[in-house]
């Protein structure tokens, strides 16, 4: 009696429990393979089911050796499923954000995958940010956008450093975010990511910055303090010499002085 209850506890745990499903994100368009981790075996039959109303979508009877896909109840997988004949894992190509939800594979036992198709990302756009008010005439004040977006970070960097970021969650809004910077070098990107999908825009517009090569006269604040520094350890240096140089002369003549007095 309660070795059948744990047995059942167990095996509701192993069907219905959050550890049973698995995660699957993928971009509009793109394909996605749910792995069965499986080798089939010669009479084995297996069964993929869709959605809430868990329509079949895919059987594989081994025995028989019958193999089939559905289009779905509405036809939306219609040419876009592939079964794979030795593990059953199943492949859904040019992927819709409709065709999200929960997936499940029943063989001996039951597996279940959430499938989260997302919205293509958009190319980010870096334009000139001419609202800023702190653009002084050497630095140039940009800003990088993305419209309708959700789930996504936008991030400004530098090489790989990350300058800034900003985030939107499940809401579809438009995106941007500001940076300023003194000159262009060819280190500047801007990047929209999912966590599993991301897209870059490098900078290199002369339009909106000028190159960092023939700027002159706009100088970064770190090289203006290396130079400050420099010359004022010139500047010490100098001084020092001057005053040994001094020295030595006066000590020169009292010797003489001194020579002169024996
Ligand atoms: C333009 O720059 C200002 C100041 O840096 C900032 O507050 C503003 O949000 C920027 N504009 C856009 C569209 O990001
Ligand atoms: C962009 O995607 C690549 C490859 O998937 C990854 O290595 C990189 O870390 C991602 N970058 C960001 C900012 O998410
Ligand atoms: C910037 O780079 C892109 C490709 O990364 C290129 O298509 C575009 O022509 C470049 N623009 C300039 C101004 O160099």
């Amino acid at each position: 009696m309660l070795h059948s209850i744990f047995f059942c506890f167990w095996c509701l745990a192993g069907v219905f429990g959050d550890d049973a499903v698995k995660s699957v994100s993928v971009m509009e368009g793109d394909s996605v393979t749910l792995n069965s981790d499986t080798e089939l075996q010669a009479d084995d039959v297996i069964q993929w089911r869709f959605g809430s109303e868990n329509s079949p979508i895919a059987t594989i009877n081994r025995g028989t050796g019958i193999i089939s896909t559905h289009d779905g109840a509405d036809g939306r997988f219609r040419d876009r499923l592939e079964l794979d004949h030795q593990t059953g894992s199943l492949t859904i190509t040019n992927t819709r954000t409709t065709d999200s939800g929960l997936y499940q594979i029943r063989a001996k036992i039951i597996y279940r995958f959430s499938v989260a198709v997302y919205a293509r990302l958009p190319v980010p756009v870096i334009s000139n940010n001419s609202s800023s008010s702190s653009s002084s005439s050497s630095s140039c004040s940009l800003v990088c956008s993305v419209v309708n977006v959700s789930h996504v970070t936008l991030s400004w960097y530098k090489g790989n450093s990350l300058l800034s970021n900003i985030s939107v969650s499940d809401l579809s809004i438009s995106l941007s975010l500001p940076l300023e910077i003194e000159c262009l070098d060819d280190s500047y990107s801007c990047v929209v990511a999912y966590s599993f999908s991301n897209l870059t825009t490098h900078l290199n517009n002369t339009e909106l910055c000028q190159p960092c090569s023939e700027c002159i006269h706009c100088c970064g604040s770190t090289e203006a303090v290396i130079r400050l520094a420099l010359s004022a350890l010139v500047g010490v240096a100098t001084v020092a010499v001057l005053v040994y140089d001094i020295r030595s002369r006066k000590e020169e003549q009292q010797m003489r002085s001194n020579s002169h007095a024996d």
